[in-house]
């Protein structure tokens, strides 16, 4: 039994919680993938008759494939959105952006009624202690590089594997930039978010309403 095992487990329990009718927001990465899986095969058996919205062209592609009804702009409620994360700390505070899709993932999250994260417990710390993916126009690059330094932060520009950087859905740039462990996540989000030319950070201050944790047993936890 691996944690892929467990992701797919919980993913199956996960879309219990959708109801007919419903807007869902659907998050980016392996979780969401899993449960974009299980989402297609529940709307195809009960013929439900709902909507979606990608935060990612990947999960979009995901979501085609699943023959899932997708719309391209936030209405005024999302009923429950699902998504996955890089980090999540003592105080259920999130690290997103690993994908680069912080942006859309916030609105998202932000947007939603009830939001429902899944992630395997290696994610799960008492404070942050990975880099923080920051959403950045290109022009301000240096700019904000020199600010990120200042509030003691090392950034450094994410690039792909053959040496490209790499460019969001958006066309901005992601610096993704190491404070060491952060024990005041609000604090550091807000003073991040404050400098000119950051579009975004990766340190979301939503609680999420349910937790899973997959386990490398196979088995699941629910947190609420
Ligand atoms: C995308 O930008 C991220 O926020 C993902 O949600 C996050 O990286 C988790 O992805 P996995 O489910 O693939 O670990």
């Amino acid at each position: 039994m691996t944690y892929d095992d467990a992701i797919t487990a919980l993913s199956k329990d996960a879309v219990k919680l959708v109801k007919n009718h419903q807007t869902i927001g659907l998050g980016s990465g392996r979780s969401a993938t899993a449960f974009v899986k299980s989402l297609s095969s529940l709307v195809k058996k009960k013929k439900y008759n709902i909507k979606c919205v990608p935060t990612s062209l990947q999960i979009k592609l995901e979501a085609e494939k699943g023959n899932l009804h997708l719309i391209d702009t936030v209405l005024d409620k999302i009923d429950i959105v699902f998504d996955g994360a890089d980090q999540i700390d003592k105080g259920k505070n999130l690290i997103k952006g690993g994908g680069g899709a912080l942006l859309r993932e916030n609105i998202l999250i932000n947007a939603a009624k009830k939001v429902v994260i899944m992630a395997d417990d290696s994610k799960f710390v008492t404070n942050f202690d990975r880099s923080v993916p920051v959403e950045v126009h290109p022009l301000a690059r240096n700019t904000v590089t020199k600010n990120i330094s200042k509030i003691s932060g090392k950034p450094k520009i994410r690039i792909l594997d053959r040496g490209y950087p790499f460019i969001t859905e958006n066309g901005n740039i992601i610096l993704d930039c190491n404070f060491g462990v952060i024990k005041k996540p609000k604090l550091l989000r807000e003073k991040i978010k404050n400098i000119s030319g950051v579009l975004e950070v990766g340190i979301f201050t939503r609680k999420p309403d349910i937790i899973y944790k997959a386990r490398s047993d196979g088995k699941f936890d629910v947190i609420k």
